[in-house]
């Protein structure tokens, strides 16, 4: 048996409804902050991503799937959304038709990590990219997104951890302090961090793996080295929370695992116990020189992204329902080849006429049919055999309320949906009804 490659899965029939459940959630919350949506390839040039010899992320460095094309050249599967969506940006010279772009993305990505609950090699984000302003007041936004979009899934105990890393300044004065702290524990650091000391020594705070250890408690902080625009800049980014009523918490050492990013820095936590490490369902923060050095015009930008496999494991465990289960209108119980094809004619005006319908392919006996029908929740069996077919009618029961009448073969449509319409159509037929029109 050929088995589906590790870190990867099938979204099943039962399963997708949950999903565009979300993606149409999505959708809505994007549509009331104004972001529009932008689709970019799902594999881009390798320097989309490995743009910097310097860049010390385990995203970049370990986890990307890069290969050769056929014609050698260097290709990524992207394994998150915003360099992609910058290199759109400045390819299609998205700056030159609008001062500012609010867009959004939803899509695979792709990570070569250990996977685990919530971890996969390929997953789906949903992102959102604001170019054109440094304005405080649009970090502020974009979290005020995220909270909405939770808000909408119906997760509580979410927690917005917040920092600000400054500008390039600050991020300087910062990087010499940690250098010097650090390099006077050069032997406890692991390897990773003995890198990351020459080339980016923020990204020390990130690591998992020295993170505990004593001498950390009393590394420097950057909060210690923010210029004053930089604690301007973050201040007003509080404030607007404040303002908006969005709790949150300043985490001293969240510097997050991109190279890419000044001042904000922040991510969203759900408090599930079986989340473990995977907890984080959202982040993001603002990167003003990203496309800039992508060779676009000096843009700043701040954006997020969640992983929609951890919102829909987040609603699993008391978010909202999103899966919604199936119905047909109309199922047809046929006996005999001339009652099958004469069922397929009277089916296809009610599919036409938007009813969902279908019928047994199968010739199976009365019971499977039956059966079937009930499988497919049917709110009427149509019950078709060749006595019924000679005279030209046909056995149609509500399986609502178990009424069963004899009609006109040719009746079914008109009468299914003047049930459908009819004002005293039993409650659970109308919910049915609200339903097909969400
Ligand atoms: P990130 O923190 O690397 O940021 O990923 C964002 C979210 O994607 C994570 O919080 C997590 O929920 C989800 N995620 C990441 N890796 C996996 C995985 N292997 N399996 C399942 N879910 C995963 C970014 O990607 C940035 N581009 C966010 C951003 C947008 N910053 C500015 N704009």
């Amino acid at each position: 048996m050929i088995s589906r490659p590790k870190g990867t899965y099938d979204v099943l029939p039962n399963e997708v409804k949950a999903w565009t459940k979300l993606e149409s959630t999505i959708r809505k919350v994007c549509q009331i902050y104004n972001y529009q949506e932008i689709r970019t390839p799902i594999f881009e040039s390798g320097s989309v991503f490995h743009r910097d010899v310097n860049d010390t992320s385990d995203m970049v460095n370990k986890e990307t799937y890069d290969f050769k094309d056929r014609s050698n050249r260097d290709i990524t599967l992207r394994p998150e959304g915003t360099a992609g969506v910058v290199r759109a940006f400045i390819e299609n010279k998205l700056y030159a038709t609008s001062k500012m772009n609010k867009l959004f993305y939803i899509g695979p990505m792709f990570r070569y990590e250990r996977p685990q609950k919530g971890r996969n090699r390929q997953f789906s984000q949903f992102g959102v990219e604001a170019l054109g302003s440094n304005d405080p007041l649009l970090d502020a936004e974009v979290i005020a997104l995220g909270a909405s979009l939770i808000k909408a899934l119906g997760l509580k105990n979410v927690k917005v951890k917040i920092n600000s890393i400054g500008d390039k300044e600050s991020r300087d004065k910062y990087r010499e302090a940690c250098v010097k702290y650090f390099n006077a524990y050069k032997e406890d650091l692991c390897s990773d961090c003995l890198i990351r000391l020459e080339k980016n020594p923020l990204r020390i705070l990130d690591c998992k793996v020295d993170r505990d250890k004593d001498f950390f408690k009393n590394a420097p902080k950057i909060k210690d080295y923010l210029n004053e625009s930089s604690l301007k800049h973050f201040e007003a980014v509080l404030n607007a929370l404040k303002e908006m009523k969005i709790s949150y918490e300043i985490d001293d050492n969240l510097v997050r695992g991109l190279d890419y990013y000044s001042h904000t820095v922040f991510e969203l936590e759900v408090d599930i116990l079986e989340f473990g490490a995977q907890n984080v369902i959202g982040a993001g923060g603002r990167y003003d020189s990203l496309v800039r050095d992508m060779q676009g015009p000096d843009t700043p930008g701040v954006g997020m992204a969640f992983g929609m496999e951890r919102l829909l494991l987040a609603c699993e465990y008391g978010g909202k329902v999103l899966s919604t289960l199936d119905y047909l209108h109309v199922y047809f119980i046929v006996l005999g080849q001339e009652a099958k094809k004469a069922a397929l004619a009277q089916m296809n005006i009610c599919r036409l006429g938007g009813l969902f319908c279908d019928m047994d392919y199968l010739d199976r006996g009365l019971k499977a049919q039956f059966k079937a029908a009930d499988e497919h929740r049917a709110m009427f069996t149509c019950i078709l055999g060749e006595n019924e077919l000679k005279d030209f009618k046909i056995n149609i029961k509500n399986n609502e309320t178990d009424v069963q009448e004899t009609i006109s073969l040719y009746e079914v449509y008109p009468y299914v949906l003047n049930h459908l319409n009819n004002k005293s159509a039993c409650t659970s037929c109308k919910e049915k009804e609200v339903k097909k029109d969400e």
